[in-house]
């Protein structure tokens, strides 16, 4: 695309006020800006509610209805399941209520439990008053299902033509094949993972996303069920996000344009990303969550627009790191990794198992943000509320050979500069903002590539179709959470080395900056399987 003179300046002038400031830093803002930003939500006596648990996702005619199955064009052998994207209003903050975009109308979405080489396909049907894209984060889907951003699925009356979506057309290729559902399928050939999914639209992913767009999608294999991990209850997703609410129990949300019909981009000083003063857990701010004495498995996902976490135990149990991670963004390590805090990017997943017998029971266990501040370091609470059996244990050896990339086989170096803020605004990868036409990569399907990524200052870089394993920081080792597949890496203002192996389909995907301000700003470019 090219940028349209109007939508640069609108850019310049939005982050202009931004730009003068170390960039990443929350530091004041100024001028008119200051009112937005002085949003405060109210204030909500922390660790009172439930942890919620998302509801489970159930298929529709699962194993094969054969009527149902031909009306639907179905797969054989695929779960099938519905999505109705709508708005619904729900109690986030005691006493109040939320209008939300959920799927299924609950955020976060219905968990989708999906098994190795067994198809998922969704049926996605939109209600919401703007387009929607729907992205399975660290699924390897073929391009057509991957939820690009500009294929989109339009709302009702918006119709053959996208007129009301016409703000768009600058983009390109609005409308033409658009419906009111989509079909997405998912192969599920890979690695047992925990992936999410989440909205992709063209310059409103991060006020999409942030009004309840994103669900947990968990995907199982045998390699995991053999293993004596925690499970059942004992076995608990974490969806951590941050949300700013207005008086009323709304969310607060600095967009340019509130309806999301016309105009991209947000208020300057969330240029950098917006940062909610309230954590929510799972929906819920600051929850609770009573259990056993025994080892539970936390999914952690990290599900904010643009915050990181740096996640600690509070008080650190005695006798050991807090965290043992086993898993990282693509499955099972190797084997675990002890961790006395985890520091979580946007997007990224951490696969962790808390041993709560090392606490008396009664014990009050505070889940802190060591980067927050304030309201933002504090997370959540857990109660070692009851004695119980201890039926799992975390072995030494995780998963088989992981089979990473091997640097011998590297084909080709490619070099990406990620900086916030160039040209009066906008954000940009090796000096370009995104043009859904440009190709900017052209790897080999079946080709093993490096990327070397750098950061100005800190952007959690994410791939789309391939997972990668990270080989240095700065020319250094690997960082701490840098374990195991990933496919979101935070590059903290340095110079990341990743090895890919691009494996499944030909096709374009982007790459992008997970802090979802930036990639609304068009950090985010296209390579395209050859
Ligand atoms: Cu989680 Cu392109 O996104
Ligand atoms: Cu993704
Ligand atoms: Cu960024």
């Amino acid at each position: 695309m090219k940028i349209t003179r109007r939508h640069f300046l609108k850019m310049g002038a939005m982050a202009g006020a931004g730009l003068a400031l170390p960039l990443g830093a929350l530091s004041v803002p100024v001028g008119r800006l200051a009112a937005s930003a002085a949003v405060r939500s109210p204030s909500v006596e922390p660790f009172a509610v439930p942890l919620p648990i998302p509801p489970v996702a159930r298929p529709v005619d699962a194993r094969g209805d054969a009527r149902g199955d031909a009306r639907r064009g179905a797969r054989r052998g695929a779960d099938h399941y519905e999505m109705v994207q709508k708005a619904a209003m729900q109690e986030i903050l005691p006493g109040l209520k939320t209008e939300v975009w959920g799927y299924d109308g609950v955020f976060p979405g219905p968990t989708i439990e999906a098994r190795r080489d067994r198809p998922v396909v969704v049926r996605q049907w939109n209600e919401l008053p703007v387009p929607v894209s729907v992205h399975l984060h660290g699924g390897k889907t073929p391009p057509e299902s991957d939820g690009y951003p500009t294929d989109l699925i339009v709302p009702k009356g918006h119709g053959h033509g996208a007129q009301a979506h016409a703000a768009h057309a600058a983009h390109g290729e609005p409308g033409e094949h658009a419906h009111m559902f989509k079909d997405y399928s998912y192969p599920n050939a890979h690695r047992a993972a925990t992936l999410w999914y989440h909205d992709h639209r063209m310059d409103f992913t991060g006020p999409q996303v942030y009004r309840g767009l994103a669900g947990v999608y968990v995907l199982r294999d045998e390699v995991e069920d053999g293993l004596p991990l925690p499970g059942g209850e004992r076995e608990v997703p974490l969806v951590i996000t941050d949300r700013t609410f207005r008086e009323d129990g709304s969310f607060y949300y600095p967009s340019l344009d509130p309806t999301l019909q016309e105009e991209p981009g947000v208020l300057a000083h969330a240029a950098n990303g917006m940062y909610g003063d309230t954590v929510l857990v799972n929906g819920a701010p600051w929850p609770q969550l009573e259990v056993s004495n025994t080892m539970h498995r936390l999914r952690i996902l990290n599900a904010s627009n643009a915050r990181s976490y740096e996640l600690a135990l509070d008080p650190p149990p005695p006798g050991g790191k807090s965290f043992v991670q086993v898993g990282s963004d693509g499955g099972l390590l190797e084997a675990p990794v002890p961790h006395s805090s985890i520091v979580a990017a946007p997007a990224e997943r951490f696969d962790v198992v808390v041993d709560f017998s090392r606490y008396p029971v009664g014990t009050e266990v505070t889940l802190k943000n060591l980067r927050g501040e304030g309201r933002t370091s504090d997370v959540m609470r857990f109660v070692v509320a009851r004695r119980d059996k201890e039926e799992s244990s975390v072995p030494e050896r995780l998963a088989p050979d992981l089979d990473f990339p091997d640097p011998d086989d590297v084909e080709v170096t490619r070099k990406f500069q990620f900086i916030a803020g160039v040209g009066g605004g906008v954000s940009a990868i090796n000096m370009k903002v995104f043009d859904p036409g440009r190709i900017d990569a052209r790897p080999r399907l079946g080709s093993t590539e490096i990327w070397e990524i750098s950061a100005d200052p800190s952007h959690p870089f994410h791939m789309h179709l391939v997972h990668f394993k990270v080989l240095s920081r700065d020319d250094g080792p690997p960082g701490p959470y840098d374990a195991g597949w990933k496919d979101t890496v935070s590059l903290e203002g340095g110079t990341v080395r990743v090895a890919v192996r691009f494996e499944g389909w030909r096709g374009k995907y982007v790459f992008h900056c997970h802090n979802l301000e930036h990639e609304d700003m068009m950090m985010m470019a296209n390579f395209e399987v050859v």
